[in-house]
């Protein structure tokens, strides 16, 4: 239903206007002179406006400007008197979107709406895929065009413009810190610092200083006043990682702080004002550990004011490609030389892995691909995915081995045979003698084999 602005002083004439219009889904606003007129489209949400030239107080020109000044994407539909053309064209210059001159008929009226509804629409999806597209540019740094990932960065991009608390879930590896990152990028906060705290790596006692700061002698081996991660990211956005690992204690003082919006340092009574966004991210079940009585359900409702979930690369493999391009480019650049291609069945290696260390684990994987590989294309034995099963390859029997090469290395029986032998010659310094007894095989069958290859 769109919301039109009937502007017109006659009754009469508005009575007849909104009967033409009464089977069009349209919901009329009406004011009888200028004035009435912008303070109504000011108060409301108007698509389209109709409005006599004519009008008491302010006329329907002046109108007309305010309009195409506060909001020119809302076509304006100008009524003039017939035989007064020349008002007709000023109102078109003045970004009218067309005229209708008294009397009308219905068709011209009815017709004339329609047309402007539809620019109206068309303006407005413009306007969205362009914001989106430019979101998208801002963000350019989080590769990947799966739909997830699309989503992630839509919800981002509405998001970064506000001081709204952001909590971050996802495994580790899924890219939580680089978001965040990204979200103070593009807020009005981006000139000022973006400072990450790590909840799990300090220990409780240091973590509130840490954050709220110490007066000189607040406890034993505070020489001096220090200022907290709260003071030092004023104005800017204060990210705080692993927030689920942070102890009770520090949890009750950090929700004081989000309820008041201001603290004390450590040792001090002077009052100071917190001027932060306040980034969360986690890879524990929050919900899970308030039912555990682990994470304060307060501080958890104060927190996840709008959550944003990054799912494992597993569940979004459609990035794997992208991703895997972007790295070869990242190292390609940073070794100084021509990126190289993969091979089909190192794309497949890449598409089908578990990647229980996500992002990361890709991006390692392909680090080590490029330092191995030599010339332009990585082979599937540049490709080492060791963290498959989560342990190192030297505690798995020798079935898991083989179940790791033929699940996640795709290595057919002849690659296998083929490498195993070329391995032991060179153990054996290429004496046939001493490789065939390391594969446990005669002479004869070991000669046989390499002549085959
Ligand atoms: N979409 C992405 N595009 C490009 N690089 C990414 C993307 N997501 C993650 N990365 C890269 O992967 C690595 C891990 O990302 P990040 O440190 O943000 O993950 P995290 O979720 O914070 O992990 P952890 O929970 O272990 O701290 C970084 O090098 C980051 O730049
Ligand atoms: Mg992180």
């Amino acid at each position: 239903m769109s919301n039109l602005l009937l502007v017109e002083d006659e009754a009469r004439m508005r009575e007849v206007i909104k009967m033409l219009l009464s089977d069009m889904e349209l919901n009329i606003f009406e004011a009888c002179d200028g004035e009435e007129a912008i303070n109504t489209f000011t108060s409301e949400t108007i698509h389209l406006v109709i409005t006599d030239l004519k009008l008491p107080k302010i006329g329907g020109m002046e109108v007309l400007k305010h309009i195409k000044n506060a909001k020119p994407e809302v076509p304006v539909i100008v009524i003039t008197a017939f035989g007064s053309i020349d008002n007709a064209v000023e109102a078109i210059h003045e970004g009218a979107f067309d005229y209708v001159t008294k009397p009308f008929t219905e068709n011209k009226l009815r017709s004339t709406i329609k047309k402007a509804q539809q620019i109206s629409r068309l303006t407005s999806e413009v306007k969205y895929l362009r914001r989106e597209i430019e979101g998208k540019y801002t963000f350019n740094n989080i590769v990947g065009d799966s739909y997830e990932i699309c989503e992630i960065l839509r919800l981002a991009g509405e998001v970064s413009h506000r001081d709204t608390t952001v909590l971050i879930t996802g495994e580790s590896g899924t890219g939580k810190e680089l978001l965040s990152r990204a979200t103070h990028l593009n807020s009005p906060r981006c000139k000022r610092p973006f400072l990450p705290v790590n909840c799990a790596a300090i220990p409780s006692a240091l973590l509130e200083a840490e954050l709220f700061g110490h007066e000189k002698g607040a406890f034993t081996g505070a020489h001096q006043q220090k200022k907290g991660k709260f003071e030092l990211a004023s104005g800017g956005t204060l990210f705080l990682d692993e927030i689920g690992d942070m102890e009770l204690d520090v949890q009750s003082k950090f929700l004081r702080v989000l309820e008041s919006k201001t603290f004390e340092r450590l040792g001090g009574n002077k009052t100071i004002k917190a001027d932060v966004r306040i980034i969360t991210a986690t890879n524990k079940d929050l919900e899970k550990m308030v039912m555990e009585k682990t994470f304060r359900e307060d501080l958890y409702y104060r927190i996840n004011v709008f959550p944003i979930r990054i799912p494992p690369l597993r569940e979004r493999r459609d990035d794997i490609p992208l991703l895997s391009q972007h790295f070869i480019a990242e190292f390609s650049n940073a070794f100084g030389r021509r990126p190289p291609t993969m091979t089909e069945k190192v794309m497949d290696m890449l598409y089908n892995h578990p990647w229980k260390g996500n992002i990361r684990e890709l991006r390692n994987v392909l680090e080590r691909a490029m330092i191995l590989t030599k010339g332009d294309k990585i082979t599937a034995q540049h490709v080492i995915l060791h963290e498959s099963q989560g342990r190192p390859l030297a505690e798995l029997n020798l079935t898991q081995v083989v179940e790791l090469l033929m699940r996640d290395h795709r290595i057919g029986l002849e690659d296998l045979e083929k490498t195993y032998i070329q391995y032991a010659m060179e153990v054996a310094s290429n004496n046939v003698s001493r490789a065939a007894r390391l594969l446990g095989l005669s002479r004869a069958t070991l000669r046989y084999r390499l002549d085959k290859m």
